[in-house]
Protein backbone atom coordinates (compact mmCIF):
# COMPACT_ATOMS: atom_id res chain seq x y z
CA UNK A 1 0.00 0.00 0.00
CA UNK A 2 1.08 3.74 -0.75
CA UNK A 3 1.23 5.73 2.64
CA UNK A 4 1.60 9.57 2.94
CA UNK A 5 2.41 10.63 6.61
CA UNK A 6 1.62 14.38 7.14
CA UNK A 7 4.01 15.02 10.26
CA UNK A 8 6.89 12.79 10.83
CA UNK A 9 7.57 13.95 14.82
CA UNK A 10 6.55 11.32 17.41
CA UNK A 11 3.21 9.72 16.09
CA UNK A 12 4.36 10.19 12.76
CA UNK A 13 7.86 9.29 12.74
CA UNK A 14 6.85 6.15 14.59
CA UNK A 15 3.91 5.06 12.46
CA UNK A 16 6.05 5.71 9.45
CA UNK A 17 8.30 3.15 10.48
CA UNK A 18 6.07 1.13 11.54
CA UNK A 19 4.26 1.00 8.20
CA UNK A 20 7.48 1.34 5.94
CA UNK A 21 8.69 -2.25 8.31
CA UNK A 22 5.73 -4.20 6.72
CA UNK A 23 7.03 -3.37 3.46
CA UNK A 24 4.33 -0.31 2.31
CA UNK A 25 5.83 2.47 0.55
CA UNK A 26 5.87 5.65 2.87
CA UNK A 27 6.35 9.31 1.72
CA UNK A 28 7.10 11.27 4.67
CA UNK A 29 6.52 15.23 5.76
CA UNK A 30 6.73 18.14 7.84
CA UNK A 31 6.47 21.65 7.85
CA UNK A 32 9.58 22.74 6.90
CA UNK A 33 10.55 20.67 3.75
CA UNK A 34 11.56 17.79 2.93
CA UNK A 35 15.55 18.41 3.22
CA UNK A 36 14.73 18.76 6.95
CA UNK A 37 13.63 15.37 7.05
CA UNK A 38 17.26 14.03 5.46
CA UNK A 39 18.35 12.20 8.82
CA UNK A 40 14.82 10.42 9.90
CA UNK A 41 14.91 8.88 6.11
CA UNK A 42 18.54 7.85 6.39
CA UNK A 43 17.36 6.43 10.34
CA UNK A 44 14.17 4.54 9.11
CA UNK A 45 15.53 3.21 5.66
CA UNK A 46 12.32 0.71 4.27
CA UNK A 47 12.76 2.52 0.85
CA UNK A 48 11.00 5.35 3.22
CA UNK A 49 11.34 9.14 0.62
CA UNK A 50 10.36 12.41 2.07
CA UNK A 51 8.32 14.74 0.26
CA UNK A 52 6.06 17.91 0.89
CA UNK A 53 2.85 17.45 3.21
CA UNK A 54 1.18 18.09 -0.68
CA UNK A 55 3.29 15.19 -2.00
CA UNK A 56 2.38 12.84 1.02
CA UNK A 57 -1.26 13.49 0.61
CA UNK A 58 -1.15 12.69 -3.29
CA UNK A 59 1.07 9.98 -3.42
CA UNK A 60 -1.00 8.08 -0.04
CA UNK A 61 -3.85 5.49 -0.39
CA UNK A 62 -3.89 6.34 3.12
CA UNK A 63 -2.39 9.30 4.77
CA UNK A 64 -1.93 9.99 8.16
CA UNK A 65 -2.30 13.15 9.60
CA UNK A 66 -0.05 13.26 12.69
CA UNK A 67 0.56 17.65 13.40
CA UNK A 68 -0.69 19.65 16.01
CA UNK A 69 -4.67 19.71 16.10
CA UNK A 70 -4.16 23.68 15.90
CA UNK A 71 -2.23 23.58 12.39
CA UNK A 72 -4.62 21.35 11.01
CA UNK A 73 -5.75 24.34 8.58
CA UNK A 74 -2.48 24.33 6.94
CA UNK A 75 -3.30 20.63 5.82
CA UNK A 76 -3.61 20.68 1.83
CA UNK A 77 -6.97 19.70 1.63
CA UNK A 78 -7.11 19.04 -2.37
CA UNK A 79 -4.94 16.03 -2.16
CA UNK A 80 -6.45 14.83 0.99
CA UNK A 81 -10.22 14.87 -0.40
CA UNK A 82 -11.83 11.54 -0.62
CA UNK A 83 -8.74 9.99 0.90
CA UNK A 84 -8.55 7.24 4.07
CA UNK A 85 -6.88 9.65 6.64
CA UNK A 86 -5.81 8.64 9.51
CA UNK A 87 -6.09 11.24 12.45
CA UNK A 88 -3.90 10.82 15.33
CA UNK A 89 -4.03 15.05 16.35
CA UNK A 90 -5.26 15.48 19.56
CA UNK A 91 -6.58 18.86 21.29
CA UNK A 92 -4.75 20.59 23.42
CA UNK A 93 -6.03 24.61 23.89
CA UNK A 94 -2.76 25.43 25.90
CA UNK A 95 -0.15 24.45 22.56
CA UNK A 96 -2.87 24.68 20.04
CA UNK A 97 -4.70 27.96 21.01
CA UNK A 98 -8.65 27.93 21.87
CA UNK A 99 -11.56 26.67 19.38
CA UNK A 100 -14.80 27.43 20.77
CA UNK A 101 -16.16 24.76 19.49
CA UNK A 102 -14.42 22.20 20.68
CA UNK A 103 -14.69 24.19 23.82
CA UNK A 104 -17.98 23.91 24.38
CA UNK A 105 -18.71 20.25 22.86
CA UNK A 106 -20.31 21.48 19.49
CA UNK A 107 -18.23 19.20 17.66
CA UNK A 108 -14.63 17.07 18.42
CA UNK A 109 -11.33 17.83 16.70
CA UNK A 110 -11.40 14.97 13.63
CA UNK A 111 -15.16 15.67 12.55
CA UNK A 112 -13.48 19.23 12.56
CA UNK A 113 -10.57 17.94 10.08
CA UNK A 114 -12.87 15.79 8.29
CA UNK A 115 -14.79 18.42 7.44
CA UNK A 116 -11.79 20.53 6.26
CA UNK A 117 -10.03 18.11 4.17
CA UNK A 118 -13.15 15.91 3.01
CA UNK A 119 -11.66 13.02 4.08
CA UNK A 120 -12.58 9.60 4.93
CA UNK A 121 -11.40 10.17 8.56
CA UNK A 122 -10.50 7.49 10.95
CA UNK A 123 -9.41 8.82 14.57
CA UNK A 124 -6.86 6.25 15.30
CA UNK A 125 -3.33 6.56 17.44
CA UNK A 126 -4.41 9.73 19.44
CA UNK A 127 -5.17 7.90 22.69
CA UNK A 128 -1.46 5.98 23.19
CA UNK A 129 1.55 7.40 24.02
CA UNK A 130 4.72 7.67 21.21
CA UNK A 131 6.71 5.06 23.39
CA UNK A 132 4.40 2.66 23.62
CA UNK A 133 3.35 2.82 19.96
CA UNK A 134 7.34 2.42 19.28
CA UNK A 135 8.30 -0.51 21.38
CA UNK A 136 4.62 -2.25 22.55
CA UNK A 137 3.44 -4.06 19.70
CA UNK A 138 2.68 -7.87 20.66
CA UNK A 139 1.59 -10.88 17.81
CA UNK A 140 -2.04 -11.25 18.22
CA UNK A 141 -3.33 -13.62 20.93
CA UNK A 142 -0.66 -12.63 23.06
CA UNK A 143 -2.70 -11.63 26.48
CA UNK A 144 -0.57 -8.58 27.15
CA UNK A 145 -1.38 -7.21 23.42
CA UNK A 146 -2.55 -3.38 23.50
CA UNK A 147 -5.94 -2.16 22.12
CA UNK A 148 -6.15 1.31 20.23
CA UNK A 149 -9.78 2.60 19.94
CA UNK A 150 -10.60 3.77 16.23
CA UNK A 151 -13.53 5.84 15.47
CA UNK A 152 -14.77 6.61 12.28
CA UNK A 153 -18.22 7.44 9.93
CA UNK A 154 -17.14 5.76 6.86
CA UNK A 155 -17.09 1.88 7.82
CA UNK A 156 -14.93 0.77 4.64
CA UNK A 157 -11.87 3.08 5.46
CA UNK A 158 -12.22 1.88 9.76
CA UNK A 159 -11.81 -1.42 8.60
CA UNK A 160 -8.59 -0.57 6.08
CA UNK A 161 -7.16 1.06 9.50
CA UNK A 162 -8.02 -1.12 11.93
CA UNK A 163 -6.19 -4.04 9.14
CA UNK A 164 -3.16 -1.72 9.78
CA UNK A 165 -3.33 -1.38 13.71
CA UNK A 166 -3.55 -5.20 13.89
CA UNK A 167 -0.31 -5.77 11.46
CA UNK A 168 1.76 -3.37 13.67
CA UNK A 169 0.78 -5.19 16.83
CA UNK A 170 -2.48 -4.01 18.60
CA UNK A 171 -5.73 -4.69 18.77
CA UNK A 172 -8.26 -2.52 17.42
CA UNK A 173 -10.79 -2.40 19.07
CA UNK A 174 -14.41 0.22 17.46
CA UNK A 175 -15.48 2.71 19.50
CA UNK A 176 -17.87 3.88 17.07
CA UNK A 177 -18.70 6.79 14.65
CA UNK A 178 -16.58 10.03 14.73
CA UNK A 179 -18.83 12.30 16.96
CA UNK A 180 -19.77 9.72 19.73
CA UNK A 181 -16.58 7.36 19.07
CA UNK A 182 -14.11 10.18 18.93
CA UNK A 183 -14.98 12.02 22.21
CA UNK A 184 -14.63 8.61 24.21
CA UNK A 185 -11.06 8.71 22.96
CA UNK A 186 -10.06 12.47 23.29
CA UNK A 187 -8.01 13.66 26.23
CA UNK A 188 -9.54 13.44 29.37
CA UNK A 189 -11.09 10.65 28.40
CA UNK A 190 -11.21 7.04 30.50
CA UNK A 191 -9.20 5.41 28.12
CA UNK A 192 -7.01 8.08 27.10
CA UNK A 193 -3.26 7.11 27.32
CA UNK A 194 -5.17 4.52 30.10
CA UNK A 195 -2.80 1.79 27.45
CA UNK A 196 -4.92 -1.63 28.22
CA UNK A 197 -5.79 -4.83 26.35
CA UNK A 198 -8.97 -5.13 24.14
CA UNK A 199 -11.07 -6.36 26.97
CA UNK A 200 -10.49 -3.98 29.72
CA UNK A 201 -10.50 -0.95 26.83
CA UNK A 202 -14.59 -2.49 25.75
CA UNK A 203 -15.26 -2.20 29.23
CA UNK A 204 -14.48 1.32 29.47
CA UNK A 205 -15.59 2.69 26.18
CA UNK A 206 -19.41 1.04 26.91
CA UNK A 207 -19.54 2.51 30.37
CA UNK A 208 -18.88 5.98 29.36
CA UNK A 209 -15.61 8.29 28.49
N1 LIG B 1 3.45 12.40 21.41
C1 LIG B 1 2.52 11.53 21.75
O1 LIG B 1 2.74 10.62 22.61
C2 LIG B 1 1.15 11.59 21.11
C3 LIG B 1 0.31 10.50 21.30
C4 LIG B 1 -0.91 10.46 20.62
C5 LIG B 1 -1.31 11.52 19.83
N2 LIG B 1 -0.49 12.61 19.71
C6 LIG B 1 -1.01 13.71 18.87
O2 LIG B 1 -0.55 13.47 17.54
C7 LIG B 1 -0.18 14.70 16.91
C8 LIG B 1 1.31 14.68 16.62
O3 LIG B 1 1.98 14.53 17.85
P1 LIG B 1 3.56 14.33 17.93
O4 LIG B 1 3.88 14.10 19.36
O5 LIG B 1 3.98 13.35 16.89
O6 LIG B 1 4.03 15.80 17.54
P2 LIG B 1 5.51 16.27 17.15
O7 LIG B 1 6.51 15.26 17.58
O8 LIG B 1 5.63 17.67 17.66
O9 LIG B 1 5.48 16.29 15.56
C9 LIG B 1 4.60 17.14 14.86
C10 LIG B 1 4.89 17.00 13.40
O10 LIG B 1 3.92 17.75 12.69
C11 LIG B 1 4.61 18.50 11.68
N3 LIG B 1 3.78 19.62 11.26
C12 LIG B 1 3.33 20.67 11.96
N4 LIG B 1 2.60 21.46 11.18
C13 LIG B 1 2.59 20.92 9.95
C14 LIG B 1 2.04 21.29 8.72
N5 LIG B 1 1.28 22.39 8.60
N6 LIG B 1 2.25 20.50 7.64
C15 LIG B 1 3.00 19.37 7.74
N7 LIG B 1 3.56 18.96 8.91
C16 LIG B 1 3.36 19.74 10.00
C17 LIG B 1 5.89 18.89 12.34
O11 LIG B 1 6.82 19.33 11.38
P3 LIG B 1 7.88 20.49 11.72
O12 LIG B 1 8.71 19.95 12.84
O13 LIG B 1 8.63 20.69 10.44
O14 LIG B 1 7.06 21.69 12.12
C18 LIG B 1 6.27 17.56 12.99
O15 LIG B 1 6.87 16.70 12.06
C19 LIG B 1 -0.58 15.81 17.89
O16 LIG B 1 -1.87 16.29 17.59
C20 LIG B 1 -0.55 15.09 19.24
O17 LIG B 1 -1.39 15.72 20.20
C21 LIG B 1 0.74 12.66 20.31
Amino acid sequence: MKIGCIGAGHIGGTLARHFSGLGHEVVISNSRGPRTLSGLVADIGNGVRAGTAEEAAAFGDVVVVSVPYGRYRELPAGPLGGKVVIDTCNYYPQRDGHDAELDDGTTTSSEKIQAFTGARLVKAFNAIYAANLRERGLPRGNPERLAIPVSGDDGEAKSLVCGLVDAIGFDPVDAGGLAEGGRKHEPGSRVYTAELPAGELNTLLDTGS
